[in-house]
């Protein structure tokens, strides 16, 4: 197993050293496991005076899979493009082709309290929101800002999806729905925009090959509504790039903290990037304040889908799990009587329920 890890700036150090110690407990001492440390973001710049040295990414090429932290800097913004640590995951991820975004929301049930919805409409939540990465109107040409004969200025940008790319990210899904609850719900704007027409339709047909999993079609407005009123109906939910940005960020805050969520974006080799959800949490970094569990979660999805070992995934959830259970928690989830801990002490409390056999 050759793995990349890119830890990044910030809590990004932080939370990935608790990944990899928790990724060795997983493994044992004698497994065939191969790790390459490379710098991204502010700390690419300091080490080689790019985000994304070349040397990273040809590191990252050659592995079978990608531990990344978080990348970024307060102001990030102001830099240009080609210099901002924070653009060096989005360069990252076109290089590789990481086309597939899965971005869970499970609710562990001992922080049904931490939901921002009530406690009977969030229990038992575990839903998959799949997201296409690479097109979409984030990506269509012709866009720009233009300036029309009365002088007034006007911006446009175009949503275009290929067949193809329909179908790709339409196979990961109903692939992905069949290790789950063999339930997709497809969300687009068909009643609308055309590339949301040929979106269904494409869908529609590749599910003829999958008739053993359950397809659904929702307007991504009403999509919106369910999340919030009934989301424990879904499984797995597959969407465009710009619909899926903003349902997964809404599907996320279900579920608490962002500090416990965990994502994955694979391309068609199954070569995967794994990140928590956060950035790099300037105003805790190198504090020990981080909780680590989204980027134990990340570690947990790459055993799963690039690895396949959804044995030893299993056994990832199971430890994290089993230290909440046993009231364990990081500041941002802290609850009254819990046993409060630091970063490298929650990857320990991980680390052990492993090794005691969770
Ligand atoms: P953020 O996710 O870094 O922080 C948002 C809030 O959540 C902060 O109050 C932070 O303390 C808290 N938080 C985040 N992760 C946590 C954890 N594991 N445990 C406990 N608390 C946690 O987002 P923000 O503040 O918008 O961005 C900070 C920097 O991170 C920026 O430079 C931004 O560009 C970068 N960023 C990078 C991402 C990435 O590399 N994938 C994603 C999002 C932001
Ligand atoms: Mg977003």
């Amino acid at each position: 197993m050759k793995i990349a890890v890119l830890p990044g700036d910030g809590i990004g150090k932080e939370v990935t050293t608790e990944a990899v110690k928790v990724l060795r407990a997983v493994l044992g001492q004698d497994a065939a496991l191969e790790l390459i440390e490379a710098p991204i973001g502010a700390a690419g710049i300091e080490a080689a005076g790019d985000p994304l040295p070349p040397a990273t990414t040809e590191i990252a090429r050659a592995a079978d899979a990608i531990l990344f932290g978080a990348a970024g800097v307060p102001g990030d913004e102001t830099i240009p493009y080609a210099m901002r640590p924070g653009a060096s995951l989005l360069r990252l991820r076109k290089e590789l082709g990481l086309f597939a975004n899965f971005r869970p929301a499970f609710l562990f049930p001992e922080l049904v309290g931490a939901s921002s919805l009530k406690p009977e409409i969030v229990e038992g939540l575990d839903l998959m929101i799949l997201r296409e990465l690479t097109g979409d109107i984030y990506f269509g040409e012709p866009r720009g800002i233009h300036t029309l004969p009365s002088g007034e200025r006007e911006g446009y940008n175009t949503m275009r999806y290929s067949e193809s790319e329909i179908e790709r990210i339409a196979h990961v899904a109903f692939r992905t729905a069949r290790q789950r609850r063999r339930k997709v719900c497809s969300v687009d704007k068909a009643n609308v925009l055309e590339t949301m027409q040929l979106w269904r339709e494409v869908v529609t047909r590749v599910s003829r090959e999958y008739p053993d999993v359950e397809l659904t079609h929702l307007f991504v407005d009403a999509a919106a509504m369910m999340l919030m009123r009934a989301p424990k109906q879904f499984d797995v939910m597959v969407t465009g790039n710009i619909f899926g940005d903003i349902l997964s960020d809404a599907a996320a805050m279900l579920t608490g903290s962002i500090g416990m969520l965990p994502s994955a974006s694979l391309a068609l080799d199954q070569k995967g990037l794994y990140e928590p959800v956060h950035g790099t949490a300037p105003d805790i970094a190198g504090r020990n304040l981080a909780n680590p569990i989204a980027s134990i979660l990340s570690m947990g999805m790459m055993l799963r889908y690039s690895f396949n070992q959804p044995g030893n995934a299993d056994r990832v959830e199971r430890a994290v799990r089993k230290v909440l259970a046993d009231g364990y928690r990081t500041g941002d989830i802290a609850q009254p009587g819990c046993k409060q801990v630091g970063t490298s002490e929650m990857g320990d409390a991980v680390a052990a329920a492993i090794a005691s056999g969770a």
